[in-house]
């Protein structure tokens, strides 16, 4: 047994998988041996979580099947969707409200009962956590705006069906496949740390329900997928202010802030998700017309390139394109994160099935730095 301390669990093998191979010294992405280059291009959504949960890409028959079957679970329970009225009502952030949806979702799941050992099953139950996520997060921003849930469509994509759901309008083509592309690039990427915590919950033989609940909670931090809502808002402040966007990093840096969209515990170069996302980021704004997030995502980049951040392998994230693009969309900025779990629900149901397949609990160790020898007092002589 090693006493050496590894802080964060940096760069600590702890499972071996198929699934998703991320290269942080060259800005590489692969899914089950496919490029992410090649898969955001070519492939669907729907495709893409065939691919994680049955190790291969799906024939057409394969795949129409597959997105049917996807397609008949989006209907979520009255109950949940009462639920999500009340805590839009309450004006609860969407993170938590989708935490809170999801672990509901449990209640009214057909084969509660099955054997968390039955891996098949859990599949099943992930198909259904996944067609649901997208109507609970639709739902509860309408709520939000006073509007009744729009009903799910099966005969659109997972994406077009959302966009659908959350404005009543069925997208054009150009923003369902922009969506799509989106949730493709977002649908992995190796032991991050709310994949992790689906993994944890999942090596305890957890119904894989408290797995994904568990995975919303830690995507929700600004360290991991919150970080895409803050870049939105550093543009936001930025277009708010009487400052250009050089001109706010130097004070955020000055200041000692972090700046969010920047850094990576894998990547030392620039995300190759970021890359795709700036490429489409591209074709938007000029197709629009609209250049501004565009322009300052631009300048600041430029910026921290020349102050050298990117030489210190401190390089733009998948989340410094994510929200312009989502932005022009026309998504509101606090559904960004939620967004994000959407589509890795997929890769989090996933690595929770690779890893039960030969599952061992798993149960690190702290060094303890308390006391040893305290002597107990009584608590009324204390
Ligand atoms: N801006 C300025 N400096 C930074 C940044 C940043 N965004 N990120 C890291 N650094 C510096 C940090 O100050 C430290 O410098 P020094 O050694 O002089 O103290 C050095 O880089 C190493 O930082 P670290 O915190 O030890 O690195 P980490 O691997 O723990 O951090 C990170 C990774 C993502 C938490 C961090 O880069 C960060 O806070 N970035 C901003 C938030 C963000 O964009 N998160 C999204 C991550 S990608 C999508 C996802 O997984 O959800």
């Amino acid at each position: 047994m090693s006493d050496e301390l590894k802080r964060g669990l940096e760069g600590v093998l702890v499972a071996e998988s198929d699934l998703s191979y991320v290269d942080g010294e060259v800005g590489r992405l692969v899914y089950r041996g496919y490029d992410i280059e090649d898969l955001a291009r070519g492939a669907s959504y729907e495709e893409v979580v065939y691919l994680l949960w049955h190790g291969s890409l799906p024939t057409r028959e394969e795949l129409d099947a597959f997105a049917a079957d996807l397609a008949a679970e989006r209907a979520v329970d009255d109950d949940v969707l009462d639920t999500v009225q009340a805590l839009a009502d309450a004006g609860e952030r969407p993170m938590a409200a989708l935490r809170t949806a999801v672990s509901m979702l449990s209640a009214y799941e057909p084969e509660g009962d099955a054997d968390p050992a039955d891996l098949d099953a859990t599949l099943r139950k992930g198909r259904r956590i996944t067609a649901k996520i997208p109507t609970i997060l639709a739902a509860f921003e309408r709520a939000r705006q006073g509007e009744d849930p729009v009903a799910p469509d099966p005969d659109l994509s997972h994406a077009a069906n959302f966009l659908y759901m959350l404005t009543g309008t069925e997208p054009d083509e150009v923003s369902a496949e922009t969506f799509d592309m989106a949730l493709t690039l977002h649908a992995d990427h190796g032991f991050n740390a709310s994949t992790f915590t689906a993994i944890v919950i999942g090596s305890t033989m957890a119904d894989v329900y408290s797995g994904v609940t568990g995975g919303i909670g830690a995507l929700s931090g600004p360290l991991h997928g919150g970080a895409n809502q803050d870049v939105m808002e550093v543009l936001q402040e930025v277009d708010a202010s009487d400052k250009d966007p050089v001109q706010w990093v130097k004070d955020a840096r000055d200041e000692g802030r972090r700046i969010p969209g920047f850094g990576h515990r894998v990547y030392k170069v620039k995300d190759p998700r970021a890359n795709i996302l700036e490429e489409k980021l591209r074709d938007l704004s000029e197709s629009s017309g609209d250049t501004k997030w565009l322009d300052y995502t631009t300048a600041i980049e430029e910026y921290l390139t020349e102050q050298g951040l990117l030489d210190k392998g401190i390089a733009p994230n998948v989340d410094f394109y994510s929200g312009s693009v989502y932005d022009s969309l026309g998504i509101p900025v606090d559904m960004y994160t939620p967004i994000f779990a959407m589509s890795r629900a997929g890769g989090w149901i996933a690595h929770v099935v690779e890893y039960q397949e030969d599952n061992r609990l798993i149960r690190p160790r702290a060094r303890y730095t308390g006391p040893k020898d305290s002597e107990f007092v009584p608590v009324d002589e204390r």
